[in-house]
């Protein structure tokens, strides 16, 4: 099994502030993320964690990430750190990757992208950074408008605070069921009605490994 979250900022006290997270201090929310966590994933389960993972020194992280289990990959944000001994508790570091998720390509970053490969073929694009806030809003306006013209954008914030994470790793069919598309009619860049999306996935199964990647690229 697959899972993503992103936006953990464990250690750091003042984002307990700026998204209104329920939790008395920092500590209390690191154990909660990793219980939380632990109950859901096994150690043959691979998590993508999309950015901004701790806010902690470099043994106190390295600390909270090996209670994690899985194997563990890092879509890196603005406020990870990647050098030094951290470095070695994540099979991997990337901006950027593409992945079949069963049969569904999955666009992960850190940030929010408007258009992205496979866009009209089901891909979905799984992002962070942007919490509760204003820029939050206006992704979703901007997905909207999406709809409204006819483009199908599958962009869905798997930030650790939003409602259906509720500061837990979740899967791609539970993150699709709680940002459900309505059914618009597809429209081509020339103007021309082109149906409901089909799913393409992105790379041939036998070209995959275990976490969905083509095999040069974990
Ligand atoms: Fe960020």
């Amino acid at each position: 099994m697959i899972y993503y979250i992103a936006d953990m900022h464990m250690g750091h006290k003042n984002v307990l502030r700026f998204d209104s997270r329920p939790f008395p201090d920092a500590d209390e929310m690191s154990a909660v993320l990793v219980r939380n966590w632990n109950d859901r994933v096994t150690a043959e389960d691979t998590v993508f964690v999309l950015g901004d993972a701790f806010w902690k020194s470099e043994n106190d992280s390295v600390n909270l990430l090996q209670q994690l289990n899985g194997h563990k990959h890092l879509i890196r944000g603005n406020h990870d750190r990647v050098h030094g001994r951290l470095r070695n508790y994540w099979e991997s570091i990337e901006h950027y990757t593409e992945l079949n998720d069963g049969n569904t390509l999955v666009i992960l970053c850190h940030y929010p992208i408007l258009f992205y490969r496979n866009q009209h073929y089901g891909a979905v694009m799984l992002y962070g950074h942007v919490h509760n806030s204003r820029e939050s809003e206006l992704v979703e306006k901007w997905k909207r408008e999406q709809w409204d013209m006819g483009i199908p954008g599958r962009l869905i914030n798997v930030g650790c605070m939003m409602d259906y994470m509720d500061y837990t790793p979740r899967t791609l069919a539970e993150l699709l069921e709680a940002n459900p598309m309505p059914d618009i009619t597809r429209i081509r860049k020339d103007g021309t009605p082109a149906g409901r999306p089909e799913t393409v996935p992105a790379l041939d199964d036998s070209e995959v490994n275990q976490d969905g990647r083509k095999t040069d690229s974990a």
